[in-house]
């Protein structure tokens, strides 16, 4: 067998792989990527028999609070063929995606698992909890901000644009969103149309939501963001006037979200769950990028055990100086122990270092060097809204 970039010719086979694993045989949609394309990295295990395993590595940017941007490689169609399965094809085409996303410098790499042991084991965990509230139509309360709302149009998308980066600062992971990407999210699809509404106050937006489809049982709601708590008041009151049409509204938010601060009752529903599966790529590359929150002074030795990407796994010595992180690797005792998995959840900050050692997951040999790293790993909350 052979590990290779998919080719052009490669095209039928891609797809007949991807109907399989993904779509009950029914023709797979997704334009599979070339191995130079900016957008997509693909490739796979041929045998003489043809393609029998897939991958896809997207090309993303995310926020890491707001003063750092991550390359982010989005892993998506994993797949192998039912007669091939079980001969470890998946998982080699997962380290080939490991020294792809280092080579690219993609220092972190999310995925939305169908098994969350399947991928543990190479490296990734879960991290960031999502709060998809459920909300009756009917306990929803009027509001005097919704006289500040409006419908807004797919070309009004740089406006909302603006307020989705000016929240999505204050998490890491949120996606930076291309021109095509807010294209798919607002326009109208060829039988359902997509409803926009913004909340504008002296000719700024404070907040929006996103709309298209549905039924009268229950309505997802594809994005609801709000920078202030007018804003969210006013949009929620929108919401309410659907009273007669839909019966419950639901929608994904971040752990902080303030909706319990804006409106509490006992028929809400709050499902809480992982917001995806995070990975470090590169230790090194990615502890050098990140700045902690507020100025540190400090250091500390940090031991990384990373069976499947081999270049994270040694003693990093990491030293701080105001916003300045500096990484070495060094032959010095670790303060700290960890595995890739729980210093990936460590790197997003959800669980943090202190929840990681209540469960067992990391060893602290030196509490003063502890503090330090617990510091340097505090601050925004992690959330993604978006889906590959
Ligand atoms: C999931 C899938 C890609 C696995 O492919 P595969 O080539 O059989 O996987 P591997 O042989 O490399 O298995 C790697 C490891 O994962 C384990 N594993 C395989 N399938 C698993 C499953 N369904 N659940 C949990 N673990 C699984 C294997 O036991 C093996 O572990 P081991 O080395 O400790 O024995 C394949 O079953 C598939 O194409 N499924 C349909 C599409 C899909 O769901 N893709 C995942 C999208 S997130």
């Amino acid at each position: 067998m052979i590990l290779r970039a998919h080719r052009d010719e490669d095209l039928p086979e891609v797809k007949m792989v991807m109907s399989q694993a993904f779509s009950f045989g029914h023709i797979h949609q997704g334009e599979p990527g070339k191995i130079d394309d900016e957008k997509s990295t693909s490739f796979g295990i041929y045998e003489d028999s043809g393609l029998q395993a897939s991958l896809e590595i997207n090309h993303y940017k995310i926020y890491m609070g707001n003063d750092v941007q991550l390359k982010m490689g989005g892993i998506g169609g994993v797949a192998c063929m039912p007669a091939s399965r079980g001969k470890g094809y998946a998982g080699e085409v997962l380290k080939h995606a490991l020294k792809m996303m280092k080579e690219r410098e993609e220092h972190a790499s999310f995925l939305f698992p169908f098994s969350w042991d399947f991928y543990r084991k190479y490296g990734w965990d879960w991290t960031g909890v999502q709060r998809t509230y459920t909300v009756p139509t009917n306990i929803l309360k009027s509001s005097p901000e919704t006289e500040y709302v409006r419908a807004i149009t797919a070309e009004d998308w740089k406006v909302i644009g603006s307020v989705y980066e000016a929240y999505s600062k204050q998490y890491r992971g949120m996606m930076i969103r291309s021109d095509k990407h807010w294209e798919d999210i607002l326009k109208h699809e060829e039988k359902t149309l997509t409803f926009s509404y913004a909340y504008s106050r002296d000719e700024k937006i404070e907040g929006y939501f996103v709309l298209r489809g549905g039924k009268k049982e229950e309505t997802h709601i594809r994005e609801l963001i709000t920078l202030t708590p007018r804003a969210y008041k006013g949009l929620l009151g929108l919401l309410k006037r659907h009273d007669m049409q839909m019966d419950k509204f639901s929608w994904a938010a971040p752990e902080n979200d303030p909706l319990w601060s804006q409106l509490y009752h006992w028929d809400i529903e709050t499902k809480l769950e992982p917001a995806t599966s995070a990975r470090v790529v590169d230790v090194a590359g990615a502890i050098a990028a990140w700045q902690p929150a507020t100025p540190l002074k400090g250091k500390f030795t940090l031991k990384v055990q990373d069976e499947y990407a081999p270049w994270n796994t040694a003693s990093w010595k990491v030293e701080v100086d105001d916003k300045q992180v500096n990484v070495v690797r060094s032959s010095e005792n670790a303060d700290i122990s960890i595995d890739i998995q729980a210093f990936s959840q460590v790197y997003f900050g959800s669980p943090n270092a202190d929840q990681l050692r209540s469960a067992g997951r990391l060893t602290v040999h030196d509490e003063v060097a502890y503090a330090v790293f617990l510091q340097l790993f505090s601050g925004p909350s992690m959330w993604i809204n978006d889906h590959f």
